[in-house]
């Protein structure tokens, strides 16, 4: 299979799985028991939260585990509109579920909510002007998902800063692929997971600025500060930490060089646009939507040359609503339905990329063939 949809998720690096296995049946001691067991488990546990605070330029104890990035957009956002009781907060119409389902849960409780639009790019619009003096929280991924565009966080950082306003970042899809600087960045807080960097699954982090008053959403044990309870995933975690530490530059450089291949090599396809930014983009995405095609076709064509993607839009069987990300970035509907999101790793070689451009030509030609839509 040549797989091109990182973006949903990564294979674990082999290095990560030589780091985790003796912590499933050599070092399992829980982390909170007092045994040797257990503090060699504790040793493993702060180790990583130091590791991964320090590829943010955060303090370790601004480190504090989950099991998604989900949860942890959960945690920050509920926790910090919760512990100011009400007021206003200020996201975007490009986020990822994670954070646009937690934030119209809050709308619904009674918190008022703007989301920015974006312009054909994908980049924020309107931040400074949408600021009010009860805005308690502003939430603008760093990389978009579907997209790949990356925002200037230390632009908007600085905006907040100024006007004295909590910063949360998902930076679920730029960790390790772009530069994150907490502090350079005025960061309040951000997420990011385990499972997008060839770590394993259900692992995940949040960094949350030391001093910051959140009120907890989930009550068990005090592990992770009292702000997530539970066991911590000692396994998970310390792959967490060595899947951070394996990318190299040279990888990311490698990965960009083939993007920007596949890219030219798609667009010489007829009827056919790149969606965000051609350069401030995430160095393994390349979004292409092609006219009088449904993404969803060419999708199951290509998985039966051997070639795995993902649809631009958040088709389903149970909905036909296209990707909200793509019509926010002004596209019309049947375009956004012929969207392919082709996402590389590192492992990603020349010769699946110029496979993969051969095949989507003759997958859209035939479907065009086929297609009642006169062009
Ligand atoms: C931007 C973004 N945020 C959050 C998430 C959710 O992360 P997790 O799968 O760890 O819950 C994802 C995963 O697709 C994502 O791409």
């Amino acid at each position: 299979m040549i797989y091109l949809d990182n973006a949903s998720t990564t294979k674990v690096d082999e290095e990560v799985i030589k780091t985790i296995n003796p912590y499933f049946n050599k070092i399992y001691g829980n982390a909170s028991s007092l045994h040797s067991l257990g503090t060699e488990a504790r040793k493993a546990l702060e180790d990583s939260r130091k590791i991964i605070a320090e590829k943010i330029n955060a303090l370790p104890e601004e480190i504090i585990f989950t099991a998604s990035g989900t949860e942890a957009n959960n945690i920050i956002i509920q926790g910090i509109a919760k512990s100011k009781g009400k007021g206003h907060i200020i996201t975007t119409k490009i986020e990822h579920p994670a954070v646009l389902e937690t934030v119209k849960t809050l709308e619904k409780e009674g918190f008022e909510v703007t989301y920015l639009d974006v312009d054909e790019k994908g980049f924020v619009k309107n931040l400074e002007k949408s600021i009010k003096p009860n805005t308690i929280l502003v939430s603008v991924m760093h990389a978009n998902n579907e997209i790949g565009t990356i925002q200037d966080l230390e632009k908007i950082g600085k905006i907040c800063e100024k006007k004295e306003i909590f910063f949360h970042s998902d930076c679920v899809q730029s960790f390790t692929k772009v530069p994150i600087d907490v502090r350079k960045m005025n960061l309040s807080a951000i997420t990011i997971s385990a499972h997008k960097i060839h770590g394993p699954k259900g692992v995940a982090a949040l960094y949350l600025k030391k001093g910051t008053r959140l009120k907890k959403i989930m009550y068990g044990g005090h592990h992770e500060r009292d702000v997530r309870p539970g066991t911590e995933n000692i396994p998970g975690i310390t792959g967490f930490a060595k899947a951070s530490m394996l990318i190299k530059e040279k990888e990311i450089k490698q990965m960009e060089k083939l993007r920007d291949r596949l890219i030219d090599g798609l667009l010489k396809i007829s009827n056919s646009r790149l969606n965000g930014d051609r350069t401030k983009r995430l160095c393994n995405n390349a979004s292409i939507s092609f006219k009088y095609v449904e993404g969803e076709s060419i999708l199951l064509y290509l998985n039966d040359k051997g070639i795995a993607v993902s649809t631009g839009s958040a088709c389903s069987s149970q909905s036909l609503e296209p990707s909200h990300v793509l019509i926010a970035i002004g596209l019309p509907h049947e375009i956004a339905h012929g969207t392919i999101r082709y996402s590389l790793s590192k492992y990603t070689t020349e010769k699946e990329i110029d496979y993969t451009i051969k095949e989507t030509k003759k997958v859209v030609e035939k479907l065009r063939e086929m297609s009642p839509i006169r062009r």
